[in-house]
């Protein structure tokens, strides 16, 4: 197999985390290379292209006249994924962005719409639905084991000090960041509608705006959502919550129910046993991560197992597991939930 040539835009945190994924995982094997970087920090520029021995650019649009590119990882701040996004598939390369899709829905839709137009794959970095307990509890879901939903829940008690805000412009403001519930509880809000199904309407919402920390949008989200099954979510996040505790979702049915403490399902009980075939229970283990007072205590397990979906999706010609599309939902949802609270640029 033909290594899958990748570029990188927006060389700062977690970009530092898929070029380790790289070195330690997909270039070792030869299923990718990662050829080049594009940033536009002159420090951050130069020291990543040092640390990694890659050429690096100062723009997205240079790193695409290069003739040795497959495909782009979009590490930028949230508010760009989309914009910049669009321009890679444009230039008919595949493209894998960090969650989430954007912070603005009608962005986050356009840019699904000109990968399909393009003919090429977008998919979103949403690691965390590469944890095998979670793959079970959305097979037991399909499966009818856990009978009617009634209840679901996911939590972000995280804590975030003044200084991690301060570390970029960007963070915290509405249209590249969003507050606790766009940027750090985005996982559980993805999980959330993963494993449990669409949403239909938020029914009450409250989100405190910079309590506490100088920043724009919200340091605290309380949400009530209705899916479209009928089942009553709740919603809630925190970076106040000193020094952080495990983000927790909860799957409430009629014949059987789920707990996840992090990353540990904690509680899965079904009335009928739940039984599955080997193959579908045969999901590697990937990883645990562990965010809730450190930004990038991340393990690049699970961020592997995502591009490897990604690279298999193109070479396969099938749907990546993180659809592009069920990230757009999460936006728009997201979205909904400031609206409904009657903050930021929705309301
Ligand atoms: N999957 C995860 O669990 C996870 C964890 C952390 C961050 N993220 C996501 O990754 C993204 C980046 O977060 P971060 O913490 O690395 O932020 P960061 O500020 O450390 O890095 C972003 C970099 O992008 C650069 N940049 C900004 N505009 C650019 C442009 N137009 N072209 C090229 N470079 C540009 C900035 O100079 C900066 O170096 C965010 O969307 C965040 O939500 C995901």
């Amino acid at each position: 197999m033909t290594p899958l040539r990748f570029g990188i835009v927006g060389c700062g945190g977690i970009a530092g985390l898929h070029a380790r994924t790289f070195r330690d995982g997909l270039e070792k094997d030869g299923t990718a290379v990662l050829v080049a970087g594009a940033e536009t920090d002159p420090e951050r520029r130069a020291a990543f292209g040092e640390k990694w021995g890659i050429p690096m650019h100062d723009s997205l649009e240079s790193l695409l006249a290069r003739d040795d590119i497959d495909a782009v990882a979009i590490t930028t701040p949230s508010g760009l994924h989309s914009t910049q996004a669009i321009q890679v598939v444009k230039s008919g390369r595949h493209a894998l962005s960090e969650k989430p899709l954007d912070t603005n829905a009608e962005r986050a839709a356009a840019a699904v719409l000109a990968a399909k137009e393009a003919g090429v794959v977008l998919a979103g970095i949403f690691q965390q639905r590469f944890n095998a307990d979670v793959q079970k509890v959305r097979r037991a879901v399909q499966a009818g084991a856990f009978g009617e939903l009634i209840y679901v829940h996911c939590e972000t008690p995280w804590y975030r000090a003044q200084s991690y805000y301060d570390s970029g412009e960007w963070r915290g403001t509405w249209d590249l960041d969003g507050g606790v519930l766009t940027n750090q509880g985005v996982h559980m809000v993805d999980r959330l509608l993963w494993l449990a199904g669409d949403w239909d309407e938020v029914l009450h919402s409250v989100c405190s705006l910079g309590k506490f920390r100088d920043i724009e949008a919200e340091t605290l989200g309380v949400a009530t959502v209705r899916l479209k099954n009928g089942a009553i979510a709740t919603i809630t996040g925190t970076t106040l919550a000193y020094d952080g505790m495990a983000q927790r979702v909860l799957i409430c049915g009629t014949d059987g129910s789920a707990a996840f403490d992090g990353e540990t399902l904690v509680k899965f009980k079904t009335r009928e046993p739940f039984e599955e075939t080997s193959a579908s229970s045969e999901v590697e283990e990937v990883g645990v991560e562990n965010k809730a007072a450190d930004p990038l205590a991340l393990s690049s397990n699970q961020h592997e197992a995502n591009y490897r979906d990604f690279i298999a999706a193109i070479g396969e010609g099938r749907e990546p597991l993180t659809k592009p599309e069920e990230g757009v939902r999460v936006v728009a949802l997201l979205n909904a939930i400031y609206a409904k609270a009657g903050v930021g640029p929705y309301a």
